[in-house]
């Protein structure tokens, strides 16, 4: 479990979060929605460690990130998978190199070990003839496969995903959605995923965090946003006829 306590972070004059709290639970997909320039990143980036919130805290399982000295971050920061947005894999090297990269990075391992292991994520992703392949031989869907199976190479325990299908189409965001929540159940990782889509939300929103001007506006699960009065989510959320009809519906029920 991840726990956000009281988390502000500035640039410059202009505070983006303002005092989050809330948590993300193992084995869950944890969403993270909002407008653009919310904060949804921000947060994202500050569990990464790459932001430093000036104020509050931010525990894995227990373990303060700003307690910790550089041993401690180093060893957390190889338990946590990151696909970031647009994928972000390497031109250069073939789908295979891109997901063996991690471990040649952070591990020990023999070539044989890798190559197994690399074998194993790619089949578990549903891509199987694609290790020689460059990204820009591949499709947008397969490219995001490629990123969710570098980021799950290594086994993190927590695993981040920004905006993981933006760019794709409906049925190719719903197969990418419900890939990582199966990986998420599987390996019973903390999963964090920032999105804009509603089909994911009412798809694999187990917990859901709703961000407004770097405020915590509202927090709950996929089944409550359809309850809820709160203004903002339903501005939010229900701004589209589609999902206006579909929250009718649900509550009519
Ligand atoms: N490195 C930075 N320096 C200064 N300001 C930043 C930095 N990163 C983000 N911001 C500002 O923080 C605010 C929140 O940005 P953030 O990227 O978190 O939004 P977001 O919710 O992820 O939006 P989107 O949905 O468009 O990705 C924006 O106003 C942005 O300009
Ligand atoms: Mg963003």
């Amino acid at each position: 479990m991840i726990e956000v306590k009281d988390v502000e972070k500035s640039f410059s004059d202009s505070k983006i979060l303002k005092g989050i709290t809330t948590t993300f639970e193992t084995g869950k997909t944890n969403l993270i929605i909002g407008q653009s320039g919310s904060g949804k990143t921000v947060l994202l980036k500050s569990l990464l460690g790459i932001h430093h919130p000036e104020v509050g805290t931010i525990s894995f399982d227990g373990r303060i990130y700003s307690s910790l000295n550089d041993d401690e971050k180093r060893e957390l920061r190889t338990e946590i998978g990151m696909v970031f947005q647009g994928s972000a894999l390497f031109d250069s090297m073939s789908v295979a190199e891109n997901v063996a990269f991690p471990l040649k990075m952070f591990t020990n391992k023999s070539k044989s070990e890798i190559k197994d292991r690399v074998d194993f994520v790619l089949k578990r992703v549903n891509l199987i003839d694609a290790h020689h392949k460059l990204p820009s031989e591949i499709s947008g869907g397969m490219q995001k496969r490629v990123a969710i199976a570098r980021a799950i190479v290594n086994n993190p325990k927590y695993l981040f995903c920004d905006e993981p299908n933006s760019g794709l189409d409906p049925n190719t965001s719903i197969l990418i959605d419900n890939l990582i929540k199966e990986i998420t159940e599987e390996y019973n990782i903390t999963t964090v995923i920032n999105t804009h889509d509603m089909n994911s939300v009412m798809e694999i929103g187990e917990k859901i965090l709703f961000l407004k001007n770097g405020v915590k506006a509202w927090e709950g699960t996929k089944e409550e946003i359809f309850r809820t009065d709160n203004e903002a989510v339903v501005a939010f959320v229900y701004s589209s006829n589609l999902f206006k009809k579909v929250r009718e519906a649900y509550l009519k029920e």
